[in-house]
């Protein structure tokens, strides 16, 4: 496709030059019928003056202060020709090529290449939104029919990579279009969803704080990411209109992943994001290259993105017998004392000695602390004196054969029990005899608790009233008294992180 559309600019171009007029104004109307007409019918039918005014007010070169029309329709109220020389010269400033205010062969090939259909030039009163949260949500709504689902998903997440090495947010798929902050669909061309008469357009995407991202479903994409491949290489353009998800906008450096046309000559490299995009993108978002970042330089923003790197999602947590709190994710543990962590994630065992390399379970009564791993049962007290933690004898301990399942949640009862849950059963565990008591349907006993509960940590140590209870990403206030959740909130906004 590369060589074919170099070869149909190029003869393009060299027609256009022969066309326009050698005047004084090159971009003068000629209606002497030697109008080129072009091959694709997506394309223009004609590049005369109405078609590069068009393009000048689709990409945002040319606007209207006075009249608010901005279509065709205004055609019969003439723009002053000096005016549309002034956007053809700013065009070709952006484009980097010189300003000569005339439609020569350079300007009318670029004129006619595939882009994006967002604006190059925006007002200055255009407001820039940006997302002020770190994981924000996708979902697609319509697939191509010529790319395969899990192609497309695949391409999809490398381009969100790309970002995501530059700032700390993540992208998560949702499974509801209504639910998530940024919906991608491939879209037909009679959907009118380019807002482009000049049809040059095959993506699109607004900006934070609910995008939309919109494919052109009738382009012939190339998916290898090959030199040799064919179509329009997807992934540049998956990456380029997440820039602006992200709220960038585009850049005159042709080599950079924001620069508005797709389609590329021969001789020019593929777009990458540029050390200016990076630069750019943490700007707007006023975040440190994190390879740099110290407490010194922390901008006002920084606490949501820092908060990434501090816990949003748990296997499992308990209290010690001091009142801090230990989280556990794989094979680390973080600990937080009154809703802010303290320490970053660390191996399990460099605070908890001898311990698994991960916790399934865990919960805390009186002065023991229990840690589950698949069936064994770690147990754990803390010194009075400097607050470590150390095996507690008689541990570590295999589960009673009589609870059949791997617990995958715990939380204390006051009289020294745990209740130890997988799906919808539980098992009251005594932990002195090692061995479960009482074994049920947990909606029966404790309806109403969050689903995929890990962990239930009482707000008063050793009294079973009102709980912290956890799910992976969420935390509940749930009173075991009514059965009921008082509140909810995410991990991210209940932990501060204090480094
Ligand atoms: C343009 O539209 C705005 C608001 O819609 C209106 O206040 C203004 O008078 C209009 N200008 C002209 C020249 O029609
Ligand atoms: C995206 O949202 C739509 C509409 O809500 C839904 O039908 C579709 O299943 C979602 N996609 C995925 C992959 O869950
Ligand atoms: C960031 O955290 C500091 C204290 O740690 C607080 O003073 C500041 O208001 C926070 N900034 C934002 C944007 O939340
Ligand atoms: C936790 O916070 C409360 C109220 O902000 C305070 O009274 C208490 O001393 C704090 N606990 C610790 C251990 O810092
Ligand atoms: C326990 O955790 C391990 C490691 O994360 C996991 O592979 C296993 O499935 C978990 N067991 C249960 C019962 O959730
Ligand atoms: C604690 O209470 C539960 C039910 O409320 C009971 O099944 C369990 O046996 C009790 N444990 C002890 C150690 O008394
Ligand atoms: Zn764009």
């Amino acid at each position: 496709m590369l060589l074919k559309s170099f070869w149909f600019a190029t003869i393009f171009a060299i027609a256009v030059q022969g066309c326009v007029s050698s005047g004084d104004s090159p971009i003068e109307s000629e209606h002497d019928g030697r109008i080129l007409e072009l091959k694709s019918n997506r394309r223009p039918a004609v590049l005369d003056e109405r078609f590069i005014e068009t393009y000048l007010k689709t990409f945002g070169y040319l606007r209207n202060e006075q009249e608010n029309v901005t279509s065709e329709e205004s055609g019969e109220k003439q723009i002053p020709k000096e005016k549309l020389q002034n956007a053809l010269i700013t065009f070709q400033e952006f484009m980097g090529i010189p300003g000569t205010g005339k439609v020569d062969a350079q300007t009318s090939s670029l004129m006619m290449r595939k882009r994006c259909g967002n604006a190059d030039i925006h007002p200055s009163t255009d407001i820039l939104a940006l997302w002020k949260k770190s994981v924000v949500t996708w979902n697609i709504t319509h697939f191509s029919k010529t790319i395969k689902e899990s192609d497309f998903r695949e391409q999809l997440h490398q381009a969100f990579a790309a970002w995501e090495i530059v700032i700390s947010m993540d992208f998560v798929e949702v499974d509801r279009a209504d639910k998530a902050d940024i919906v991608f669909s491939f879209e037909d061309s009679e959907n009118d969803w380019q807002r482009d008469p000049t049809h040059l357009t095959i993506a699109r995407a607004s900006g934070p704080i609910s995008s939309r991202v919109w494919i052109s479903a009738d382009e012939h994409w190339g998916i290898n990411n090959e030199l040799e491949q064919t179509g329009t290489d997807l992934f540049n353009v998956l990456v380029h209109e997440i820039g602006h998800v992200l709220g960038m906008r585009h850049s005159p450096d042709s080599g950079s992943m924001m620069h508005p046309l797709f389609e590329r000559s021969m001789n020019q490299d593929r777009p990458v994001v540029t050390p200016d995009d990076v630069e750019r993108l943490r700007n707007l978002y006023n975040v440190a290259d994190p390879q740099q970042q110290s407490a010194e330089n922390d901008p006002a923003n920084l606490n949501e993105t820092s908060l990434t790197k501090c816990i949003k999602s748990i296997q499992s947590a308990t209290h010690a017998p001091d009142g801090r709190w230990l989280v556990f994710k794989d094979d680390k543990v973080w600990q937080t004392l009154n809703h802010t962590v303290m320490t970053k994630g660390i191996e399990i065992f460099q605070v908890l000695p001898s311990a698994p390399t991960y916790v399934n379970a865990s919960a805390t009564v009186g002065d023991l602390m229990i840690l589950i791993s698949d069936r064994q049962i770690f147990g754990y007290r803390q010194t009075k004196r400097n607050g470590q933690f150390e095996p507690a004898e008689g541990y570590p301990k295999e589960l009673h054969s009589r609870v059949l399942f791997y617990p995958e949640a715990a939380f204390p009862l006051a009289n020294g029990s745990i209740i130890l849950l997988s799906d919808n059963v539980f098992a009251t565990y005594d932990l002195e005899n090692n061995a479960p008591t009482f074994l049920n349907d947990k909606n029966v006993y404790f309806p109403n608790l969050p689903e995929k509960l890990v962990s239930g940590i009482p707000q008063i140590p050793d009294s079973d009233n009102v709980y912290w209870m956890l799910t992976d990403s969420d935390i509940y206030e749930y009173d075991a008294r009514i059965q009921q959740i008082l509140n909810s909130e995410s991990l991210t906004t209940f932990f501060t992180c204090d480094f």
